[in-house]
C-alpha cells in the first residue's frame, strides 16, 4: 500500500446474483462501517440500477460495455447506459471477456475510451496464462496487453489497472508475493514510460485472482499493490468485508 494512493477494493460478481442478492449489499454496508478504502461492486448489468439506488458510499460498476454510445448492437450495453443506471465504473478486458468473447486489447482500448466518454472509471484487466508464466513470458505478455489496451488520455482519476493472472482466477492459486511485486513494479514502470511519472504514480494497480480474507493483508502489503479485484469472495458480505478491512 502507498501513502497517497487511496486503496480500492473491487468486487466482481460475474454472472451471479438476482434481486435477492441485493441483501448482500445491505449486509456489506452493515459489516464494513466506514471503510478506509474505496469500495466498488460490479454486479450483473440487471442489478446495476437497483444496487446503485441503495449503494451509499459503495461505488457500483458494470462488467463490460460496448465501444459505441448507442446503435444496432443486440445484447450490448453502452457506457452511457451504465452511467445512466447509476454506475461510476466499469471493468474492461477481463480475461473471461478476452477468452469467451474474443476481445482483443485493441477492442479493450476502444471500450476504455467509451468509458471515459461516459465519465466512468475504467478498471482495465491484464494478465498472463499459466503457459506464459511457465515459459517466462509473463512480463512481456502483460506489457503488450497494457500498451494496446490503454488509450491515450489516462489519468489517476479515470484509470485503474488490475493484474489478474489467468491461472489464479477462481483456482485458489496465487503468485508468490515476489512475483506480484515484480509485476506491479513493472506495470508502474510501463505506465511511467507511457503517461509520465505524475500520472503513473496516481493510477491504482489492483491485484486479482483468488484473493480471500486469509491472503488479502499480505497481498496489500506488497509494494505497488493498491487494492484488489475480487471475484468469488465478493459475493458474500461475510467474505468480502474482511478483505475491505484489510485494505
Ligand atoms: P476470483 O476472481 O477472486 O474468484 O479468483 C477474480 C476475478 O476474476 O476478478
Amino acid at each position: 500500500m502507498h501513502m497517497t494512493r487511496r486503496a480500492l477494493v473491487a468486487g466482481n460478481w460475474k454472472m451471479n446474483g438476482t434481486k435477492a442478492a441485493l441483501a448482500e449489499l445491505a449486509a456489506l454496508q452493515a459489516a464494513m462501517g466506514r471503510p478506509e478504502c474505496d469500495v466498488l461492486l460490479c454486479p450483473p448489468a440487471t442489478l446495476v440500477g437497483a444496487m446503485a439506488a441503495q449503494a451509499g458510499n459503495i461505488m457500483v460498476g458494470g462488467q463490460d460495455c460496448h465501444a459505441a454510445a448507442s446503435g444496432a448492437h443486440t445484447g450490448d450495453i453502452a457506457a452511457e447506459m451504465l452511467a445512466d443506471a447509476g454506475a461510476s465504473a466499469v471493468i474492461l478486458g477481463h480475461s473471461e471477456r478476452r477468452a469467451d468473447h474474443f476481445e482483443t486489447s485493441e477492442l479493450v482500448a476502444l471500450k476504455t475510451q467509451a468509458a471515459w466518454r461516459a465519465g466512468l472509471l475504467a478498471v482495465v484487466c491484464v494478465g498472463e496464462t499459466e503457459t506464459q508464466r511457465q515459459t517466462g513470458a509473463a512480463l512481456e505478455t502483460v506489457g503488450a496487453q497494457l500498451a494496446a489496451s490503454l488509450p491515450d488520455g489516462a489519468t489517476a482519476a479515470n484509470l485503474v489497472v488490475a493484474y489478474e493472472p489467468v491461472w489464479a482466477i477462481g483456482t485458489g492459486l496465487v503468485p508468490t508475493l515476489a512475483d506480484i511485486g515484480e509485476m506491479h513494479a513493472f506495470m508502474r514502470g510501463q505506465l511511467t514510460n507511457r503517461f509520465g511519472s505524475k500520472i503513473a504514480q496516481g493510477v491504482r494497480l489492483l491485484y486479482g485472482g483468488s484473493v480471500k480474507a486469509a491472503n488479502a493483508a499480505e497481498i496489500f502489503g506488497v509494494n505497488d499493490v493498491d487494492g484488489a479485484l475480487v471475484g468469488g469472495a465478493s459475493l458474500k458480505a461475510a467474505d468480502f468485508a474482511p478483505i475491505i478491512a484489510a485494505a
